[in-house]
């Protein structure tokens, strides 16, 4: 059990912020990463139609013989359970509970923004699940389906005009209501978070959900006695098309010394 892989899974690029920690985070692990680039975005999909891709990703991962599976996608956490998946038999982590426990300890003010997908934003998870830890907690929040394709397709960039337009745009009743923390609910997100904070300046917290997920399984595998106890041998990452457009990004965001070489694979092999 100890030596099997951790399946990471998001519909692109956005689940390599939660990797790109567990690289660092649990060192000895083995990770295969599923981007599943052939359906992006998943955000402005529904229920019915996250809950069928959650399975098929799902079973991709159980097919490679993953020990434990982390949903690293604000938008199949938010509107999919671990109950809708019908042949999970791993344990299973979502990017909720542990993104929500980090803002409520970063907030002073108690005004908390929250940024993700349409999806996201409409099921109200963050929201619902920040007031029942603490009633007085305010809360923004704005969907912002632009920033998904700006980062799948590469926009990246501190200075990018494009980019900063666009997040100016979603931020402002956001930074107009005066939050001390800021959610950044899509996992795509984090990989501009450079622009994000420039927008909201350094006195706004972020909270980066796929680090949230990533402290989240070193606890769970230390808590389970599951842990790799010999050095990593195999990190390989999958996508459902378009692989050198994933490279691309992955290997920016990644940054020195990692070489993502995604495998293009049929969800349903
Ligand atoms: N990165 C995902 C999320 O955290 C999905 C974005 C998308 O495909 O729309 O919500």
């Amino acid at each position: 059990m100890r030596d099997r892989p951790i399946g990471v899974f998001d519909s692109g690029v956005g689940g390599l912020t939660c990797a790109k920690e567990l690289l660092k985070l649990v060192p000895n692990e083995n990770i295969i990463y599923l981007g599943d680039t052939e359906r992006v975005p998943y955000g402005i999909k529904s229920k019915e139609t996250l809950c069928q891709y959650t399975n098929d990703d799902v079973d991709f991962l159980q097919r490679r013989g993953v020990k434990l599976i982390v949903a690293a996608c604000g938008t199949v956490s938010s509107n999919v359970s671990a109950s809708q998946i019908t042949n999970l038999s791993v344990p299973f982590i979502d990017v909720i509970a542990p993104t929500i426990s980090a803002a409520v300890k970063a907030t002073k003010n108690k005004r908390i923004g929250i940024i993700g997908t349409p999806a996201t934003i409409k099921s109200g998870s963050f929201n619902t699940r920040l007031k029942m830890f603490d009633k007085d907690i305010q809360t923004i929040s704005n969907g912002c389906p632009q920033l998904v394709t700006l980062v799948q397709e590469g926009y990246i960039e501190e200075d990018n005009f494009i980019t900063n337009n666009v997040c100016k745009e979603y931020l402002a009743p956001i930074k107009a209501f005066g939050v001390d923390t800021l959610i950044l609910g899509c996992t795509h997100f984090p990989i501009i978070s450079k622009i994000i904070q420039n927008i909201m300046g350094e006195d706004v917290t972020l909270i980066d959900a796929g680090y949230s997920a990533a402290m989240e399984v070193k606890n769970v595998l230390r808590k389970l006695d599951i842990e790799r106890l010999s050095p990593r041998d195999k990190v390989e990452y999958y996508v459902t098309s378009q692989p050198e457009e994933f490279n691309r990004v992955a290997n920016i965001f990644l940054g020195e010394g990692c070489d993502a070489k995604a495998i293009l694979a049929d969800i349903k092999d």
